[in-house]
């Protein structure tokens, strides 16, 4: 194994991917170089690494799926083909949010599958290897020809809020989908009482409603798990119906945060009290939504992965 002196960080375009590029090279002991980032006049990206990488065998890229997500990926790619370019020979992706996720399949005839397109690009541009946070559905890293990571950060965001899983607690899945977070959770935490919502999606309006569930929430505090919070529908939606059930508080705990529109007015007005989030997309001033540090947690599960690469 090579000592991790020969690995670098390379800090990506948007502030949640400097941000995290910049905990990553505190907690992992890692010099971090930050690329200029530019438009052409015709809004074509331009990148350029400045600084001596001259010695580094192996780079970490940090680049999240910051809006518009198109710009977060052609960025990587950029990124990948300088750093081949310059002779580094090992290269991480380290996506804190992976976008392109959500389209995993064709919904709707002569849709592609996008998170497909998206990995065989990444894996061509020259990355040996993918990480990110809680991606959508952990299967569609098999896209990606290489080795990848997907790491879990629910357990230690509650520790870190020091929010109690107690008898009183129950974890809600907002939809099916979300289950195996809530069963992992619930195992790791010791929290006895779980279950998940039935949501349904309208594929051509985007419109979403809860169907029949058997979750009891009454005389609960709930707490929601979902991986993202883009628009605050589901969550919404969620936190009114276990309300309304006889929950008798909803708390949120999502890996990322979009808050697309008026994502956080939906969701308190649907009385949720707090929103817990990693620090994987673009800070937002906030009443409710508050943010962990996930840079310390990634910094240990990147530190195994690139010493096996
Ligand atoms: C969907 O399956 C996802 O896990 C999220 O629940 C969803 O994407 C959240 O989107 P929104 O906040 O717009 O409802």
């Amino acid at each position: 194994m090579e000592g991790p002196e020969q690995w670098v960080i390379v800090g990506g375009w948007g502030s949640a991917s400097a941000e995290f590029s910049e905990g990553l090279s505190r907690n992992m002991g890692l010099k971090l170089v930050k690329p200029v980032f530019k438009l052409f006049p015709d809004e074509e990206e331009y990148v350029r690494i400045e600084g001596d990488i001259s010695g580094f065998t192996g780079a970490i890229v940090v680049q999240s799926f910051e809006r518009p997500a198109s710009r977060s990926l052609v960025y990587s790619l950029l990124i990948a083909d300088a750093l081949k370019e310059a002779g580094v020979s090992r290269i991480v992706l380290m996506a804190p949010y992976m976008g392109y996720t959500r389209q995993d399949r064709v919904f709707l005839p002569g849709e592609p599958v996008s998170v497909r397109a998206v990995m065989r690009a990444l894996t061509s541009s020259g990355y040996n290897a993918l990480a990110s946070i809680e991606v959508h559905k952990e299967y569609v890293l098999d896209y990606f020809d290489g080795s990848t990571l997907n790491i879990f950060p629910f357990t230690y965001m509650l520790k870190e809020t020091g929010i109690p899983c107690g008898d009183n607690t129950i974890i809600v899945a907002p939809d099916k989908g979300s289950l195996p977070r809530v069963e992992r959770l619930a195992r790791e935490t010791g929290c006895r009482s779980y279950g998940y919502l039935v949501k349904e999606r309208d594929r051509i309006t985007g419109e979403v409603r809860l169907a029949k569930s058997t979750v009891d929430p009454r005389g609960k505090d709930a707490i929601v798990v979902d991986d993202i919070i883009s628009t605050g529908g589901t969550i919404a939606l969620a936190s009114r119906w276990l309300l309304e059930n006889g929950a008798n508080s909803v708390f949120v705990l999502a890996a990322h945060y979009l808050g697309i529109g008026n994502a956080e007015e939906k969701m308190m007005k649907a009385g949720v009290s707090r929103v817990v989030t990693g620090n994987t997309l673009p800070r937002k001033p906030s009443k409710i939504v508050t943010y962990v540090d996930l840079t310390g947690l990634a910094a240990g599960q990147l530190t195994k992965l690139v010493s096996n690469l």
